[in-house]
């Protein structure tokens, strides 16, 4: 069950500063509190409270219940200057854990199986330090704490509650904690890192009635399993085989009886692409197959299309930006990912759609301690020595980015 196909690297740990190497067993102790709360999307009072509670012990300024439960933080630099926004998910997932660790989740089948619990350490432990070294950096470092990024998306409405103005953000960063890459590495692009995510629910009605006597019936199964195969195709004949997409039916629910022609059928799925010109194009070549089928059979249909998160994408200075300074830290060119991508999804989209910025990958698997089940899983867990890389790698990017 274990997701890394790369080598665990040698962790040469001595980039990491020792004020952050001295904050290391207390970014491990508010991660593992995190991780004993989990709380599902815009429930994340006990997190945001944490978050809060925090802040207010060292002394920095922030405003809570920021579209539901999101926290926003400013720390300033000891000279005015650019704005930067440090972005960090705070919520968990709907899993049972079956990690028997004593730090293991107490909330009854949720569970923090994405590492966000991580994040909001990572980003806890950067305010932590920045506001001890404001000398170190000119500028405002501004953190998004935000709920709901498993869905149904909590970036989108902090936005458009303003977390972006007062101060204006010139630019935006964040990581996740990623099981595909060992620790020791940072996957990292310009462009694309992860995929556009859409989500479809398409019931066919078609007629039911006897198994025996298929004249009189419209065969719903029959029809939406030729939707399924035809759709297969908007991949393989209809997008530019230079551009990836994913085209993919999750679930097919229909009939009842071995001898009964069902009446109708339903398909989910999800729908994945880069290409932010490719917007628009799968939902109307899926409405087309679908529309075109069902007419030929006599069936109708009714799709349900939800454009859920567009892709990620970073723009170039800021990636060549967190690039240098992920080499600086991890030491080895080795350690650096540089076409790291995937299709899976993430709502930092719509920060990085209104500033530019860079979203990147936290290498944090550790094959020699058992640490390496995918994300999502009920027994994933990462090493905690990717907490104090995070804050190091985000504390060099502030000051380079705001150069005091
Ligand atoms: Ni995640």
């Amino acid at each position: 069950m274990v997701s890394t196909s790369l080598p665990a690297l040698n962790v040469n740990l001595s980039r990491i500063r020792t004020a952050i190497q001295a904050l290391q067993p207390q970014l491990v102790e508010w991660r593992r509190v995190l991780h004993q709360r989990p709380e599902l999307g815009f429930q994340e009072e006990l997190t945001a409270g944490f978050v809060a509670q925090k802040l207010r012990e060292w002394g920095i300024p922030h405003q809570t219940g920021i579209a539901q439960t999101g926290v926003v933080a400013t720390v300033t630099g000891s000279q005015p200057g650019p704005v930067l926004a440090i972005r960090a998910d705070m919520d968990a997932l709907p899993i049972q854990e079956e990690n028997e660790v004593p730090y293991r989740s107490q909330h009854p089948g949720k569970m923090h199986a994405c590492g966000h619990d991580g994040h909001t350490t990572i980003a806890l432990g950067t305010a932590y330090y920045l506001s001890q070294h404001p000398e170190r950096f000119a500028g405002t470092v501004k953190f998004i704490f935000q709920p709901a990024e498993e869905g149904p998306g909590g970036a989108e409405p902090m936005i458009r509650e303003g977390v972006l103005q007062n101060p204006q953000v010139d630019a935006v960063i964040g990581l996740h904690l990623w099981n595909n890459l060992p620790l020791g590495t940072v996957g990292i692009r310009e462009g694309a890192l992860m995929a556009a995510v859409e989500l479809f629910d398409c019931t066919i009605q078609g007629r039911g009635g006897h198994g025996a006597i298929p004249q009189q019936t419209i065969d719903a199964i029959v029809v939406a399993s030729q939707v399924v195969n035809a759709l297969q195709t908007i991949v393989s004949r209809n997008v530019d085989p230079l551009k990836a997409g994913v085209v993919t039916v999750g679930s097919f629910h229909a009939g009842h009886a071995n001898n009964v022609i069902a009446d109708t059928a339903r398909l989910t799925g999800t729908v994945r692409y880069f290409d932010p010109s490719l917007k628009g194009f799968f939902r109307e070549r899926m409405e087309q197959i679908i529309s075109g089928i069902c007419q030929s059979y006599g069936a109708t249909y009714h799709l349900d299309y939800d454009e859920f998160y567009p892709p990620v994408i970073n723009d170039r200075n800021i990636a060549n930006l967190v690039r240098s300074i992920a080499e600086e830290v991890i030491e080895t060119p080795i350690g650096i990912v540089p076409d790291c991508q995937t299709m899976g999804g993430e709502d930092m989209s719509y920060f990085l759609q209104e500033v530019p910025g860079c979203y990147f990958f936290l290498g944090a698997a550790n094959l020699s301690k058992g640490l390496a089940y995918p994300h999502h899983h009920p027994r994933f867990d990462f090493d905690e020595t990717a907490l104090g890389m995070g804050v190091e790698i985000f504390a060099r990017c502030v000051e380079k980015f705001c150069q005091a």
